[in-house]
């Protein structure tokens, strides 16, 4: 059996995505980097394994294909039985709570809260940019409206899902960890089982170790 090859970069928010899957189910994996400061992300054989140019894109054997969420599913399909059942698939109303979650992780929770990390964190140590105040108070604006709901589901249940950690919670690691760098951390001291959940699951191996190889916290 080949190595799955993860092509990405250890401190992108989509790459620890999928870093975190693999470590929590054990996998056998190799990082391959893709450096986005040259623009490696654009040459062509990135863009043959990702046609959007982007990272991270997943090679297994004949198969390479990108998304993170979906190569995150790939992941814990194909090692079912190692590790935490993250996607509950053998029980369909649990399975349906960690879709929903995850929908809600890509459609309401990211669009608010990485625009605020990139402006405040990415843009000026990365590029030398100047953030957008603008951009970064609505963004909040946004956010706390989704912390809200967050609060009220999180209050009834420990994780996202249910009363199990799973693919959903996961999700929101990344760019939760970089929003905790941001002069904004103290939002959340608003919404107490939402920062409860986040230490929760945060404290998990899979995750310290992942972290490690994120972007310096301060
Ligand atoms: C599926 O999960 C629900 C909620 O946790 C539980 O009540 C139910 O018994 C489970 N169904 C099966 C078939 O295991």
């Amino acid at each position: 059996m080949s190595l799955i090859k993860l092509y990405g970069m250890p401190m992108a928010t989509c790459t620890v995505r999928v870093l975190l899957c693999l470590e929590e189910v054990g996998a056998k994996y190799e990082l391959v980097p893709i450096s986005m400061p040259t623009g490696e992300h654009k040459s062509p054989a990135h863009l043959a394994r990702n046609p959007f140019g982007q990272i991270p894109a997943l090679e297994d054997g004949d198969l390479t294909f990108f998304e993170s969420r979906a190569i995150a599913r790939y992941v814990l399909r194909k090692f079912k039985g190692q590790g935490p059942d993250l996607l509950k698939e053998g029980n369909l109303s649990e399975s349906a709570m960690v879709d929903v979650w995850l929908e809600v992780e890509a459609h309401q929770y990211n669009p608010a809260i990485s625009p605020i990390v990139y402006q405040s964190l990415i843009l000026p140590r990365m590029y030398a940019g100047t953030p957008d105040q603008t951009i970064i108070d609505t963004n909040l604006e946004k956010l706390k409206k989704v912390l809200d709901v967050y609060e009220a589901r999180l209050s009834k249940s420990k994780y996202l899902a249910g009363d199990f950690f799973s693919l959903a919670d996961l999700s929101h690691f990344s760019y939760t960890k970089y929003f905790m760098a941001t002069p904004y951390a103290s939002v959340f001291d608003s919404y107490p089982h939402v920062k409860a959940w986040w230490e929760d699951f945060t404290s998990r191996p899979a995750f310290k170790k992942v972290a490690a190889g994120m972007a310096p916290q301060q």
